[in-house]
């Protein structure tokens, strides 16, 4: 069985979609993608040849999917996908990937992102390169919570999954509790009680406790 985490990011991948699955390890995303019905086809890619060793294996049998060998969407042709998939990687690593194919980048419609960290690079890097967050969800597994982030280029409005996760409560509490050893340790210096960075966590620590009384 899928875990939670590939479930949603699988669950944003826009129906009928030509998906590139980037870092297919174990390749359970592109195998649910194809047996779901979801994807009309999906290029696995893997760097390393342990991964797509196994990718190849446990893919045999399962019409659709293409796996290949290589960095990111360095082996993608621009127009080959519709929807782009990153996820299970640090976000510094997801920002090169992205940077390091643009035209390939630019002719998909959909990304789908799951970083391990970093999420704020993966932002910033959406809104410096005109896209927009179309959707976010919260998934946990083995009692950690991970952030999805789905980014197209011209989005409806609409009201993002995670403002209504049963794990967002649990999460603001998180990044609380961390905003708030942050301060802490900042407190036992002078000097660092009195930097701007000090307010700024502040205030993020302020906008987290807000938006976690607004959701209990
Ligand atoms: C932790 S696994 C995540 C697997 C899967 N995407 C998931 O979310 O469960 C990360 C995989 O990405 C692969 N990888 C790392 N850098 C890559 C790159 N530049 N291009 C393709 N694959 C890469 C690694 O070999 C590894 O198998």
């Amino acid at each position: 069985m899928i875990d939670s985490r590939i479930k949603s990011v699988m669950n944003f991948v826009s129906a009928g979609s030509r998906v590139a699955d980037i870092g297919a390890d174990h390749g359970y995303l592109s195998i649910e993608l194809i047996r779901s019905g979801r994807a009309s086809k999906v290029i696995a890619t893997e760097k390393n040849l342990g991964p797509f060793e196994a990718l190849r294996k446990n893919i045999s049998g399962v019409a659709g999917i293409e796996a290949r060998l290589g960095d990111g969407l360095k082996i993608l042709s621009a127009g080959e996908v519709d929807t782009i998939c990153v996820a299970g990687m640090g976000g510094a690593l997801i920002v090169k990937i992205l940077d390091d194919a643009p035209q390939v980048v630019q002719s998909a419609r959909q990304l789908i992102l799951q970083p391990m960290n970093a999420a704020k690079k993966i932002r910033e890097w959406l809104t410096d390169n005109d896209w927009i967050i179309a959707d976010e969800d919260l998934a946990e597994s083995a009692g950690i919570i991970y952030e999805i982030i789905s980014a197209e280029k011209n989005p409806p409005k609409k009201i993002f999954k995670r403002e209504s996760s049963p794990l967002l409560k649990k999460f603001l509490a998180q990044r609380l509790e961390k905003l708030q050893s942050v301060l802490d340790e900042m407190s036992k210096s002078e000097s660092a009680r009195a930097s701007e960075k000090f307010q700024c966590v502040m205030r993020k620590a302020q906008c987290v406790m807000e938006k976690l009384t607004a959701t209990s």
